[in-house]
């Protein structure tokens, strides 16, 4: 075959740097601080359900949209944690984890020619999926400031045009740490009524937040925002259950039917008895949060230590479960030999967050590092680490 088989569409993407960053841990037997997955189980009455679920014969196809008790349990969690309505049938669909919420919101709502307004660094996936719908991605840099990300008002008013069809917002953001504050999110809700855009949610870390006055603000409970978003989040983060992939999108009805037109032909429904189990993690996550919550801050509080006393300038993160860190005192190479050294060198996996930006230039003397491991397992990282003083 003369041309290459990958399609142009996606060609520019090559391989998700998690799945490269994870081969070279493994090839070099490195402590793998580098993709977001946690190294311990997720809460024992989750793994139960699943497994009385799997016992009671929930093996076929689920309804598309969801198995009708995860629906229900989707709803009445967010009428309680964050006072917003959803209906179970028109306003909820179930997806196998966030990635494919945005990816079938991405397909669904977006026309050839679209522009999406998102902020960078970006989860890897965005720009991807913005591709796949023929749709241009318009970059608003998160800019170090005083310790935290920041985007300059005028950038974000001049990424609007007429052709904007949607924003992209994450918060808690992943891999800077940041929550969005009230006031940026009110202003982000402001022009996105003003250009009469979507708005794309991605709050899959809603609940990983260390800081009393940075709380988790949701764009679909603003003034006028609830039938312009689509919230998209997911089982995983929060339980501790990457691999089980069962994620949602919440949205109007209208928002909602471009969701399911998308999701019906990509995977057309996720596992049923994980779905089952999802169900009831949701009926009794308020047992659950505040200790897997209480635990990461500890962790992020630990790493974070770590990294300040071997000179790294520390992010310290108001929400997720990365910290990204300036290494420029400790050396000038680029971030991604400075984590390729990382890996093969001292032990430690960890992301180059230039994979994050639409060009290499960004974030170059960065480092992520994810702390959703055990206690034992940071500070296993954190002996290794010690190679790096006096660099
Ligand atoms: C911002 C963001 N969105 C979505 C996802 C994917 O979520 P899921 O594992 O539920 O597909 C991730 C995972 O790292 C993420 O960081």
């Amino acid at each position: 075959m003369s041309s290459p088989a990958v399609a142009q569409r996606l060609a520019p993407f090559g391989t998700s740097i998690f799945a490269e960053m994870t081969r070279l841990a493994q090839a070099h037997q490195a402590i793998n601080l580098a993709q977001g997955f946690p190294d311990f189980d997720g809460p024992d009455f989750i793994k139960r359900a699943a497994i009385r679920a799997i016992e009671a014969g929930h093996a076929q196809y689920a309804r598309s949209f969801g198995v009708p008790a995860l629906n229900t349990a989707i709803a009445r969690f967010y009428e309680r944690d964050a006072g917003l309505m959803f209906d179970p049938d028109t306003e909820i669909t179930v997806t196998c984890g966030c990635t494919e919420a945005i990816a079938a919101a991405m397909l669904g709502l977006l026309n050839p020619g679209d522009e999406v307004v998102l902020f960078e660094p970006f989860y890897d996936s965005y720009p991807a999926c913005i591709a796949m719908a023929g749709a241009l991605p318009r970059f608003v840099r998160l800019h170090p400031r005083d310790g935290a990300f920041a985007f300059d008002e005028a950038n974000l008013r001049a990424a609007f045009t007429a052709r904007t069809r949607a924003v992209l917002v994450n918060t808690p953001h992943n891999p800077t740490g940041k929550v969005f504050s009230e006031r940026e999110l009110t202003l982000i809700a402001d022009l996105a009524l003003r250009h009469d855009a979507f708005v794309i949610s991605d709050e899959v870390y809603e609940h990983l937040v260390y800081e009393l006055e940075q709380p988790h603000l949701r764009l679909a409970a603003l003034p006028g925002m609830r039938d312009r978003t689509l919230t998209l989040s997911s089982l995983g983060k929060t339980f501790s259950l990457t691999g089980w992939k069962v994620g949602w999108a919440l949205g109007a009805p209208a928002l909602t039917r471009a969701v399911r037109a998308a999701h019906q032909f990509l995977t057309f429904a996720g596992a049923t008895p994980l779905q089952h189990a999802a169900a009831e993690a949701l009926e009794h996550a308020e047992d659950a949060i505040p200790d897997l919550v209480a635990q990461f801050r500890e962790r992020r509080d630990f790493l974070g230590d770590v990294l300040t006393s071997l000179r790294f300038n520390v992010f310290t993160p108001a929400g997720t479960y990365f910290i990204l860190a300036d290494f420029s005192r400790l050396s000038a190479e680029s971030d991604v030999a400075f984590c390729q050294r990382l890996t093969r060198e001292v032990g430690v996996a960890a992301i180059p967050p230039s994979a994050f930006y639409h060009n290499a230039s960004g974030g170059h003397s960065l480092v992520r590092f994810a702390f959703c491991k055990q206690r034992a397992t940071l500070e296993a990282a954190a002996r290794r680490l010690q190679a790096l003083r006096g660099a």
